[in-house]
């Protein structure tokens, strides 16, 4: 049986050093914008956060979840956050470390899996941002709750995820432009993939996906004991999926703790 962690932790070292997207950090010249106050951050392709769903951030103790690639954390931290990053992979915790070091932003890094935060006490964060990543995990109900957990009463939760209509479809078709539906959620790499295309992706060292109901998305959260305030939605960049350009495939929500 695959070790999905081992494999994704591999797989997004591979995508660090291949130069993805999610992977390539923020120069200084964005820190300092940041730190004059002029940021913005994304928990989705392409959407910013609203800035008024991070509340005070001067201060704050706040942990970017699944968030490496020194992307978010160090405009987070530049603004004023003081900055946990936790990761799977060391080499986007490394991106962090050197945009840490390079522009003095006293960013912590933690490896670890999202699922187990059990190295943090009860109430230990202000804020949990965390961007699009619980499609690298095959359950995320253990993430909510260890995000309840961490999070001290009045703290807020800020996620990103892929709606599961994405993972209906055949993702190299739907690159093309073709929509061809031939699997059902909760969507499973391990479980769905045709073993052809499941033992290319082992090879290949791509992240193993996992497509989740909005039952464990949204009612997850709700059933960790949280409220949601917030809630967008957004896509692809148009042409680069076919199901993304009729709808969107994306959300974000703001959760409090009571
Ligand atoms: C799409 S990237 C998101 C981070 C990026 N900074 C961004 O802009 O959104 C997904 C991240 O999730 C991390 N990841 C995958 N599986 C994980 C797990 N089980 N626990 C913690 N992090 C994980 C990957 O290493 C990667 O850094």
């Amino acid at each position: 049986m695959t070790d999905i962690l081992a494999h994704n932790r591999e797989s997004w070292d591979k995508q660090a050093a291949d130069g993805n997207r999610w992977t390539v950090p923020v120069d200084s010249a964005r820190v300092a914008r940041a730190r004059a106050g002029d940021w913005a951050v994304d928990l989705t392709p392409r959407k910013p956060v609203p800035r008024e769903w991070f509340g005070d951030l001067k201060g704050a103790r706040l942990l970017g979840l699944a968030s490496g690639g020194g992307q978010q954390g160090p405009i987070l931290a530049a603004a004023g956050a003081r900055v946990t990053v936790f990761d799977a992979s060391p080499a986007q915790l490394e991106r962090d470390r050197s945009v840490s070091e390079r522009d003095g932003l006293g960013i912590a890094t933690e490896l670890g899996d999202m699922a187990d935060l059990s190295r943090f006490a009860d109430a230990s964060f202000d804020i949990i941002f965390h961007p699009c990543s619980n499609c690298f995990v095959p359950a995320i109900r253990p993430v909510w709750k260890e995000a309840a957990r961490v999070l001290r009463p009045g703290g807020r939760l800020l996620a990103g995820f892929c709606l599961p209509v994405l993972f209906l479809v055949e993702e190299e078709k739907d690159d093309r432009g073709e929509i061809v539906v031939s699997y059902r959620i909760p969507y499973s790499d391990t479980e769905q993939l045709a073993p052809d295309l499941l033992k290319k992706k082992l090879e290949l060292k791509q992240p193993l996906s996992f497509g989740h109901t909005l039952a464990d998305q949204l009612g997850g959260q709700l059933d960790a004991g949280f409220l949601l305030a917030g809630y967008y939605e957004d896509s692809w960049e148009p042409g680069m999926s076919a199901i993304s350009d009729r709808i969107p495939t994306f959300a974000a929500t703001l959760a409090l703790k009571p």
